[in-house]
């Protein structure tokens, strides 16, 4: 999956994982994680996700990185307040409303950029990703979060034969083995998929996971 696979997608308008309602998980399940509205949420690949307006409403400051200016253009237009815009290195930066949007590769960020993060709210990334650049993508994450830092984690399951993805299968085995060594791993919810998958009549379940780093 190469960027311009993304690009593309955004540019064409084909983009059935993005969702017009929040995700029935975050809303159940983000109490859970206690912050009480309070820390920056960081949103990796965040692509125009209705959800940020809702971690938002709660209080939380959100930092979303994304590879596409077309959806991060679209989510200001829908957040309607100011931005103010700079560049930081290769990434591009929109400010305002409690939000920092990068546009760019989430492999550039780094701790500076990043700051201090209560939590990660995962819907859409780590699915989207083959099996070696999800072990990259997670090994960056353990660079970048601290101790105590939470992420709500929500992947799909279902036989892989059946689709090319993405979005990809990733099963509980492999969430354990990408995160069991640096994070608390707990297993919320599992559950028929309630996200649009690209094939209809796939057989998939959706998973939620509560994961906290050591
Ligand atoms: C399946 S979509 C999910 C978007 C969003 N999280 C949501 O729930 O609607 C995956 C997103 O990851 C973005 N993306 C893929 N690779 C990326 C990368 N290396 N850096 C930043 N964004 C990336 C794509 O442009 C796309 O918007």
């Amino acid at each position: 999956m190469d960027l311009e696979f993304w690009q593309r997608k955004w540019r064409d308008g084909q983009i059935g994982f993005h969702m017009a309602e929040k995700h029935p998980f975050l809303l159940k399940y983000w109490g859970q994680l206690g912050l009480d509205g309070r820390g920056r949420v960081f949103v990796p690949m965040c692509g125009k996700s209705n959800d940020m307006v809702w971690l938002r409403s709660q209080g939380h400051e959100l930092l979303g990185v994304e590879l596409s200016a077309v959806a991060i253009e679209s989510f200001c237009e829908l957040v309607e307040g100011k931005f103010v815009s700079d560049q930081v290195g290769v990434l591009n930066r929109h400010t305002g409303n409690g939000y920092v949007l990068l546009v760019g590769d989430y492999f550039a960020l780094d701790r500076n950029l990043l700051g201090a993060v209560a939590a990660v709210y995962d819907r859409g990334s780590l699915v989207a990703l083959p099996p070696k650049t999800r072990k990259d993508y997670v090994a960056l994450q353990r660079e970048l979060l601290s101790s105590g830092a939470q992420i709500l984690l929500i992947a799909f399951e279902y036989d892989q034969s059946e689709m090319a993805g993405p979005p990809f299968s990733i099963d509980a085995y492999e969430v354990n083995e990408l995160y069991a060594d640096w994070c608390e791993v707990e297993l919320l919810e599992s559950s028929e998929a309630v996200s649009a998958l690209p094939k209809e009549d796939l057989d998939a379940i959706e998973c939620c996971y509560r994961l906290k780093v050591l």
